[in-house]
């Protein structure tokens, strides 16, 4: 699944299949309606993540387990052809083959997340392969961004001492503190309280009101907004902005982390304006070239 030559973006997560129905009320315990439209969808975080950096020009690994099934098969195609080797909903997830990623499957990809750039990974596999692979990334010094989704609020504390960033959203924030986030305020406090659990840097993802970072060599919050769009579907904002974020920290290193974000933040508000999960993340080709 890898293009040729090392991958800059490595990602370790999970892979979910997708069967959204639309209808316009959910139905009861018991009650069957009708849907007035089915599609199947390619999702799970870590997926996202890496289709929103392959769709920029990193080059991309994924590391991740599928069904031996149908499914399984359509997204094996689904990464292939990416070139890697709103409203109300109720999701049901079957973790499945994602839970079964192991420390051998780690050790076998070994050499590729030691080699990388970027580091991504997320809490839809088991926690503790999760930061294993992380530790591998850290202690070899490769740049490692987490994202605590789905959030715990017991999450193991070495997660943050080995985020180099440490990437969640106001719900996730205040899960992980206690405290509800609501403003580029209330982001600033729960950040610093993050940073101080070990992290380098944190960023808070705020929707529409773009995101705050605080960091380490700076740690003041700082806001850096969004642009002004019209949103028709959210879904998946938050990984086309980690995925964004991977992709410039492996491609444009020396720049700052606030020009990097405000890159990020000008990608995901552009997959706020098409409709479902992957199909909303845009290419580097359809972009304005000023960013990249
Ligand atoms: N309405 C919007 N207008 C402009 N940008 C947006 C909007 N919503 C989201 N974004 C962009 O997407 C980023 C992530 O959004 P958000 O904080 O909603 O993530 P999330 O809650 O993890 O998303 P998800 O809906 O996938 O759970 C924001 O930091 C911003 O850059
Ligand atoms: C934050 O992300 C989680 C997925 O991890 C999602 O369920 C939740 O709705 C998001 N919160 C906000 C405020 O968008
Ligand atoms: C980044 O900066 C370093 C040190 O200043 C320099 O050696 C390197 O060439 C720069 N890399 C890029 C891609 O500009």
């Amino acid at each position: 699944m890898a293009a040729a030559g090392p991958a800059e973006v490595v990602v370790v997560g999970s892979c979910m299949t997708d069967l959204v129905s639309l209808t316009t009320r959910l139905p009861k315990a018991g009650e069957t309606i009708h849907g007035h439209k089915f599609f199947i969808g390619f999702g799970g975080k870590g997926a996202n993540q890496c289709i929103q950096a392959a769709r920029l020009g990193a080059k991309t690994l994924m590391i991740c387990k599928v069904g031996k099934d149908s499914f399984g098969n359509d997204y094996i195609e689904n990464f292939k052809r990416n070139g890697i080797s709103t409203g109300q909903n109720v999701i049901v997830i079957v973790a499945g083959a994602n839970l079964l990623l192991d420390s051998e499957d780690l050790k076998r990809a070994a050499n590729a997340i030691c080699k990388a750039k970027v580091i991504i990974c997320q809490l839809e596999i088991t926690p503790a392969i999760s930061l294993e692979a992380l530790k591998m990334a850290y202690s070899n010094g490769v740049k490692t961004l987490f994202n605590p989704a789905p959030a715990h609020a017991e999450l193991d504390p070495q997660f943050y001492t080995h985020s180099d960033i440490f990437c969640c959203n106001e719900s996730e924030a205040e899960i992980l503190t206690g405290i509800p986030v609501g403003s580029p305020e209330d982001a600033g406090k729960v950040g610093l309280m993050l940073l101080e659990r070990g992290c380098k840097l944190v960023i808070v993802t705020l929707g529409a009101e773009g995101c705050v970072m605080i960091s380490v060599d700076e740690p003041i919050p700082k806001h850096v907004p969004a642009g002004k769009v019209r949103a028709v579907d959210t879904t998946g904002a938050g990984d086309s902005f980690v995925g964004a974020l991977a992709f410039f920290m492996a491609c444009y290193p020396n720049l700052s982390m606030e020009e990097l974000i405000r890159k990020s933040n000008f990608i995901a508000s552009v997959s706020v304006q098409a409709s479902g999960t992957q199909s909303s993340y845009p290419y580097r080709k359809d972009l304005p070239q000023e960013l990249f």
